[in-house]
């Protein structure tokens, strides 16, 4: 396992568009590897394939590391299937949008599908953290970030924040 560089907005790369998985190779559980050891060396709960600067529909999570044990799950080419009406608010904050966090409201429950790292097709229903972490790690794969989903006056703030402190690290 190789841990890769995260990407920090503002970066153009994290408003693209991923393409679907066509198969699940070696190479995509090559990359879901990586992935979760970047996301642990960050102290993360889910990374998208695009934070580490590939294009590719695949995401990891892990929402249970409190006991010292990882336990990363894979999922590849995931769609949402249906979403509650209802919806919760969780602070959020992202390892590509360091130092930052904020309320976002998204659908409470959600179902969807996905292919396992054995490119078996798999269905889910999620709520509570988890719901809103696969949503908001599939907003990634669209180019979209939790920033995106405050007020403009919030996500501007954020983003003069971002910049500032990506021009500190390069001149320091
Ligand atoms: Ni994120």
């Amino acid at each position: 396992m190789t841990l890769r560089p995260i990407i920090t907005a503002p970066d153009p790369r994290l408003q693209a568009m991923s393409t679907d998985v066509e198969t699940v190779t070696d190479e995509i559980r090559k990359l879901a590897d990586d992935m979760a050891e970047s996301m642990y060396g960050a102290d993360g709960i889910g990374l998208a394939a695009i934070q580490i600067g590939i294009a590719k529909r695949v995401l990891v999570i892990d929402l249970d590391q409190k006991e010292g044990k990882r336990n990363p799950v894979a999922y590849i080419n995931p769609k949402i299937l249906w979403a509650s009406e209802e919806t919760a608010v969780f602070e959020e904050g992202c390892l590509s949008v360091p130092e930052i966090w904020d309320d976002v409201e998204r659908p409470a429950r959600i179902k969807c599908e996905y292919l396992d790292r054995d490119g078996k097709k798999q269905q889910l229903e999620a709520d509570g953290l988890l719901a809103t972490c696969l949503q908001h790690e599939m907003d990634h794969l669209n180019g979209v970030l939790f920033i995106d989903h405050l007020s403009r006056l919030k996500k501007s703030m954020a983003l003069r924040k971002l910049t500032k402190a990506k021009k500190l690290k390069e001149t320091a």
